[in-house]
């Protein structure tokens, strides 16, 4: 028996597929799908199919024209896929033609001709969700750049709220925001904290969802506005906080939840970074606390909570800036976090996660969580976790983003509580 064997996402099944599936039938007595996972997809480059595996795996069987259809999960797969069932042909669209020429070690590869005119990418491409950018922090143009790695949606314009240095390529400037309103679905704000109330509102009251650069406002009570008004008015409002999306940090905030290090009892996270922008320098933009504090807040409040019973900051000036560097402390009935961020100074960015049984390290630079440690007093039960992190988190972050949109679901990543646990702590702190 000839059993011949192929791979694809296979979302909205369409014409091009089915060709596709009845010449590789024909080449052979039986046939193998293999249907590549969310994950799989991910180190692909091909991120955010709008069809789940499971109903991608379906809609191919329900065909009738494979014989199994199988999930493609990791690197390497199709090798030992070949070897195990014992495959003679290996047959592909010609958009792939050589580039799966080191399989020919294995079984007969062949490329065959490509339905022309059709695509899954045509047929997403019309929920495609349009994201306009206003703002005026450098990190932004990130978002250009990641989102060209992800289905679904188009980051077309820019709208500069203050005055702007780096060059700016690939974006449409737009004059004002009004007309960034008008031709996007959403908006991505990373403007000075404190304008961030008024330029949310103005866009809710178009209708349009957001991403806002963490903090997403000052106080707990425009944090909590920006929040109801989101709710009742059924749009979506993301405090952008990249490490969030970081696989490795949602796996380790499991394992400590699952008990893995006992009780925790201390977190120290670190983060720093020499680079000075002027906009640093312009207190009403950001200071150390607020350009870094919610990152170092994150896996404080996520696991030990919100419920802290004391917290004090120190803060140090130098005659350039204010705050080149804050320490703050909360107290826990049962535990300690500190929260080291400095502009201007440097030390280890790394974060520790002290537990009864074992502690968890994280080194610099954590808040790019790919990598992380669960040590122990016994150096054999020591693990290391490695999962792999494209575009710091963004890639992630708008895949997260546009399902909300698009299937209306909450932000799993960021829990409405933490969003206004960090602007009450940034409050605190321009109080203090
Ligand atoms: N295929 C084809 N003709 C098309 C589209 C796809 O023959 N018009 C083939 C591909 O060459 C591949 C298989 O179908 O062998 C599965 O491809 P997949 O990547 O799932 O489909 P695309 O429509 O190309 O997806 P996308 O637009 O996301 O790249």
């Amino acid at each position: 028996m000839k059993k011949v064997i192929t791979y694809g996402s296979y979302d909205h099944l369409h014409q091009g597929h089915i060709n596709l599936l009845k010449r590789a039938k024909e080449l052979g007595d039986f046939l193998i799908v293999g249907v590549t996972s969310e994950n799989f997809d991910i180190i692909r480059g091909k991120i955010n199919t709008d069809q789940s595996l499971i109903e991608r795996m379906k809609a191919v069987e329900d065909l009738g024209i494979a014989d199994l259809v199988i999930p493609e999960e990791y690197e390497g797969q199709k090798i030992d896929d070949i070897k195990r069932y014992g495959v003679d042909i290996f047959a592909i669209g010609s958009d792939w033609t050589g580039y799966f020429d080191y399989l020919k070690e294995y079984c007969t590869v062949t490329y065959l001709p490509r339905t022309e005119g059709i695509s899954s990418t045509m047929l997403r491409s019309k929920n495609v969700l349009r994201i306009g950018i206003a703002g005026s922090d450098p990190s932004m143009l990130k978002l250009k750049r990641e989102s060209k790695f992800v289905n679904g949606c188009a980051v077309n314009d820019i709208y500069l709220t203050n005055k702007f240095d780096k060059v700016i390529n690939d974006l449409n400037k737009v004059n004002s925001f009004d007309d960034l309103l008008k031709n996007n679905d959403a908006i991505y704000l990373a403007c000075k904290t404190s304008e961030k109330y008024d330029y949310a509102m103005r866009a809710m009251r178009e209708g349009k969802h957001l991403i806002i650069d963490t903090p997403i406002a000052d106080s707990y009570e425009k944090a909590n506005e920006i929040l109801n008004y989101a709710e009742e008015h059924n749009l979506k409002v993301f405090d952008s906080i990249k490490t969030a999306y970081a696989l490795a940090f949602e796996r380790l905030i499991l394992l400590v939840k699952a008990g893995k290090i006992g009780s925790v009892s201390s977190i120290d996270a670190t983060c720093t970074s020499l680079e000075m922008y002027d906009w640093l320098k312009d207190t009403n933009f950001a200071t150390s606390f607020t350009a870094w504090g919610p990152f170092g807040l994150l896996p404080v409040f996520k696991i030990l909570g919100l419920n802290y019973t004391d917290y004090r900051f120190d803060t140090i000036d130098n005659s350039e800036m204010k705050d080149i560097f804050t320490k703050l402390t909360l107290r826990y009935p049962n535990a300690v976090a500190n929260v080291n961020v400095g502009v201007g100074v440097k030390s280890e960015s790394d974060l520790r996660i002290c537990g009864t049984k074992g502690f968890i390290y994280i080194p610099s630079p954590w808040w790019k969580t790919d990598y992380f440690e669960m040590r122990f007093e016994d150096a054999q039960n020591n693990k290391r976790y490695f999962y792999k992190l494209d575009g710091e988190g963004i890639r992630m972050e708008l895949v997260e983003f546009i399902h909300s949109v698009i299937k209306d679901r909450p932000n799993f990543n960021i829990e409405r509580d933490i969003t206004l646990g960090i602007a009450k702590m940034i409050e605190n702190y321009n109080n203090k």
